[in-house]
């Protein structure tokens, strides 16, 4: 893994790598003791990006090799563009990927004139909610009922402090 970085849209054969990215993403979360069992949660095999893909809702960050070390992927829903999932590999946090991932996300909804971004994650977590809120994001006490569903719906997979937030464009 080396720099520079760049961060541009997924290709096709960019999928067969998502996979490893989350998994290796994933392992913060062991140092959350109530979270930990996220770090071995199944990830979606590469079929499941391809047609986020083909519609231009991926994002990945290469290294100077052209390996890709992170991700990020979502989709539109109502006025928004919803991120599904922000990911990057240990060896490549921290360096600011994750918010030119976001800046990506952002900059395509802005130009879609959609409305916001919006965002499930967890409250109490330092790379989520607090990462999310200074980048501009706000907790919504009362989502919308298409976000007042996911987060139900994650709660009810026995994920704690999970909130919805929104990032207005
Ligand atoms: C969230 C994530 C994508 C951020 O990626 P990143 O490339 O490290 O992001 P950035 O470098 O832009 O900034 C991350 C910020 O999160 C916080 N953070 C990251 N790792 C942290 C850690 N181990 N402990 C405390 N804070 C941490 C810091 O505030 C950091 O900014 P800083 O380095 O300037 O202090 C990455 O942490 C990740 O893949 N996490 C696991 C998956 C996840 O939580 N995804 C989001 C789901 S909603």
């Amino acid at each position: 893994m080396s720099g520079p970085f760049t961060i541009r849209l997924a290709r096709p054969v960019d999928a067969e790598a998502l996979p490893g990215v989350q998994t290796s993403a994933g392992v913060l979360f062991r140092a959350i003791p109530d979270i930990a069992w996220v770090a071995d949660e199944p990830v979606d095999p590469p079929e499941h990006y391809r047609p986020m893909i083909a519609r231009g809702h991926v994002w990945v960050a290469e290294d100077a090799r052209g390996r890709v070390v992170g991700c990020l992927f979502g989709e539109v829903a109502d006025d928004a563009f919803h991120i599904l999932e922000l990911a990057v590999a240990q060896e490549a946090q921290r360096r600011g990927l994750g918010r030119r991932l976001l800046d990506a996300a952002r900059d395509h909804a802005r130009s879609q004139r959609l409305a916001a971004v919006t965002l499930t994650t967890f409250r109490h977590v330092a790379w989520n909610g607090p990462f999310y809120a200074r980048y501009g994001f706000v907790e919504l006490a009362h989502p919308e009922a298409r976000l007042a569903a996911l987060v139900a719906r994650e709660a009810a997979r026995g994920l704690p402090h999970r909130i919805a937030m929104r990032l207005a464009l």
